[in-house]
């Protein structure tokens, strides 16, 4: 446990006595309501799975429920299906004996400026058609990569569900990344085709996502069309211009006003791809993560029926951008593989006033909300003033997602948002497990303020030492010790790097997250953040490696080394220790352009807190630099061991250096 960065203090958390048991009736309505499931699923999981499964709509089924060959996994061998079916054909197509959600709201959207869109699962099914048909004539085929840079409105649902309809493997990067970061990922997995908007609004600017893909594109050979959406298409002028490259970049409403209305969807083998998405790691270059589609969608499913526990009734606003795994799962496949309603909306909380989320709840009535404790933390620095004049009595159910949630945080929404009667699911998972795997079940389980509680039913979680050894009650690192549906399936075009980081810790049958945690006496889990050189930045993600490379790519500097420090919004902010190159003079406006410069090499989301310039850096005799004592003199700490270190004095000097800008 010697690198984990220890955001949340253990001592506070293992005398947490609070507990917080189903409110009364919850449990009676609940999808899950007795706690014989996690007897029921550990019993069988594949059985357990396979039920799951069939929930879905197959066009064969499938022979064989699992093949595991540590550690590839193949789930529901040889069954067929085709994920935008499951979203919406079975929701508009239903039997007359069935439900039929077809004019149910499947997207309610409002963007930053206050403009409304309403679509029922009949508009969405019609325009994923539609579009599905554009990418086919845009020869699109099964296989092809399309990537998807886009702000959020639903036609980044549309887009995504679209290629998954014809077989298409998309891969979205967030709006808010670089253009060279783009380009990387574009690179990386060959895209075809890219799909933008011309803008998209944040914090009342407009944000030119199509100049990026511009930018991007100079540094790629093989994307052959962009597609634009125009984000002020029909309610007015755009604030921007956007540059149209003929032959190559097309309107989207232009090419969706030819477009045929149905489209036949692709038969898809379960283990066909349905995304690819990237992730930070510890090296400089993101991991692409695969997704495939038999296996993703039962774990999405379940996962969205019995942790928020989704009742036909419910408006489920997940606040996360689609850009992350988050969105993917939980704005797109999850809730509208069972038919929910999803709220959408484009910009900042905090525009044009703090109160803006709690007036959305308000005017649309969610009843259950997913966000990040980033954003809570934000929302209690702004003060209960602004929740307090919105009517939250919608609400029945709240999440939290991203990051460890700390006991004060989980309490001001329990107390605040919740009103006192709202149980929080605190959901650990990642981008590689493609579905929650640690939750608790609003209808059965006593929660604890700041701990994700048990594993969801049929998932496999334990914590192992070092050697690999169960600690029953404890801190060590957390596993899953048996495949599950929803797990990658690889590294796009890097297996032994898939291999490597996740399962040869202690052997290639055990998924090894990358995740400290404490487990109590009751064997609740307790996250408590990295253990490798991975940040997490506002619920974000980022290497210290990326943040490094992106530093010794400006021509003043020689070498940089990133730690993360704790942050009371963020959770951990970043720190670069920077030397320069000889005759180079540190200065502040040094520092912000360095800054400036990571912002636009990776995006704004990896933009450093703060520069300290270094004559050295502290390196062992192999000439490997300890990040862990650059972490223990950003957080103030008592320096751990510099024995191992070429020169003591370096380490001592920066710490001066330092203590002196903290205190200036
Ligand atoms: O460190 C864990 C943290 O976020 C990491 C996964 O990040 P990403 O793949 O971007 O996916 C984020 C959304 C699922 C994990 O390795 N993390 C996520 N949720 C929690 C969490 N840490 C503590 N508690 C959580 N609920």
């Amino acid at each position: 446990m010697g690198k984990t960065a220890e955001p949340q203090n253990i001592s506070v958390l293992l005398d947490e006595k609070r507990r917080f048991p189903p409110p009364k009736g919850f449990q009676k309505s609940a999808w899950a309501n007795d706690q014989s499931v996690y007897a029921e699923a550990a019993k069988d999981p594949e059985a357990y799975w396979a039920r799951w499964a069939s929930e879905l709509t197959w066009t064969k089924p499938w022979k064989k429920v699992l093949e595991w060959k540590p550690p590839f996994a193949k789930w529901f061998v040889g069954g067929k299906l085709n994920a935008s079916v499951n979203c919406l054909d079975r929701h508009v197509y239903a039997s007359e004996s069935d439900y039929s959600r077809r004019n149910k709201a499947a997207i309610i959207w409002e963007g930053e400026p206050g403009d409304t869109r309403v679509m029922t699962y009949w508009d969405l099914y019609r325009g994923v058609n539609k579009f599905a048909n554009v990418l086919r004539k845009l020869k699109i085929k099964k296989g092809d990569r399309v990537a998807i840079y886009m702000p959020m409105v639903p036609e980044a649902a549309i887009a995504c569900l679209a290629s998954a309809r014809i077989g298409a493997v998309h891969n979205v990067v967030f709006g808010g990344f670089s253009a060279e970061s783009l380009s990387d990922r574009i690179n990386d997995s060959k895209v075809k085709l890219v799909i933008t908007a011309d803008f998209g609004w944040r914090r009342g600017k407009p944000i030119a996502l199509k100049q990026a893909v511009d930018d991007a594109l100079k540094s790629t050979d093989c994307v052959e069309n962009v597609v634009v959406v125009e984000r002020n298409h029909g309610r007015g002028e755009s604030p921007i211009q956007c540059h149209i490259e003929e032959g190559r970049d097309h309107w989207w409403h232009r090419l969706m006003d030819d477009a045929e209305a149905y489209a036949e969807p692709e038969e898809m083998d379960a283990e066909d791809m349905l995304f690819i998405l990237y992730t930070s790691g510890t090296t400089g270059k993101p991991k692409g993560i695969v997704h495939t589609t038999g296996g993703y969608m039962t774990g999405v499913y379940a996962t969205t029926k019995w942790v928020f526990d989704m009742k036909e009734d419910d408006v489920f606003w997940c606040t996360a951008d689609i850009g992350w795994v988050t969105g993917h799962s939980y704005v797109i496949y999850g809730p509208l593989a069972n038919g929910s309603t999803v709220f959408m909306y484009e910009g900042a909380p905090d525009w044009p006033e703090k109160n803006r989320f709690w007036k959305l709840i308000e005017k649309y009535g969610i009843t259950i909300f997913y966000t990040a404790p980033t954003a809570i933390r934000a929302f209690m620095k702004w003060g209960t003033e602004w929740v307090d004049k919105a009517d939250l009595s919608s609400l029945r159910l709240l999440g939290s997602v991203g990051e460890p949630i700390n006991s004060e945080a989980w309490m001001w929404y329990h107390n605040h948002i919740g009103k006192g009667k709202c149980p929080i699911v605190d959901t650990w998972w990642q981008t590689e497990t493609g579905a929650i795997m640690v939750t608790p079940l609003a209808g059965i389980t006593t929660t604890k303020p700041g701990s994700a509680t048990r594993a969801f039913p049929g998932i496999s979680a334990e914590v192992l030492n070092e050697k690999g050894e169960v600690v029953k009650e404890g801190g060590g690192y957390i596993a899953i010790t048996k495949p599950w549906p929803s797990m990658l399936r690889t590294i796009y075009g890097d297996e032994q790097r898939y291999i490597d980081t996740y399962w040869s810790k202690w052997g290639k049958g055990t998924y090894f997250p990358g995740d400290g945690v404490r487990r109590d006496k009751d064997g609740y889990f307790w996250f408590m953040g990295r253990v490798d050189d991975v940040m997490n930045v506002a619920g974000h993600r980022i290497g210290t490696m990326e943040v490094e490379s992106a530093l010794v790519d400006h021509k003043s500097v020689a070498e940089a080394a990133v730690v993360a420090k704790t942050h009371e919004i963020k959770g951990q902010a970043i720190y670069a220790f920077v030397t320069l190159k000889h005759g180079i003079e540190g200065t502040a406006s040094l520092i912000d352009e360095l800054k400036k410069h990571v912002a636009t090499k990776i995006g704004a989301i990896a933009r450093p807190e703060d520069i300290v310039f270094s004559a050295d850096l502290p390196k062992t005799r192999s000439g490997k630099i300890m990040r862990r004592l650059l972490r223990d003199i950003a957080e103030g700490k008592a320096l751990g061991d510099t024995t191992t270190l070429a020169d003591p004095a370096v380490v001592e000097n920066l710490r001066k250096q330092y203590e002196s800008l903290e205190g200036s």
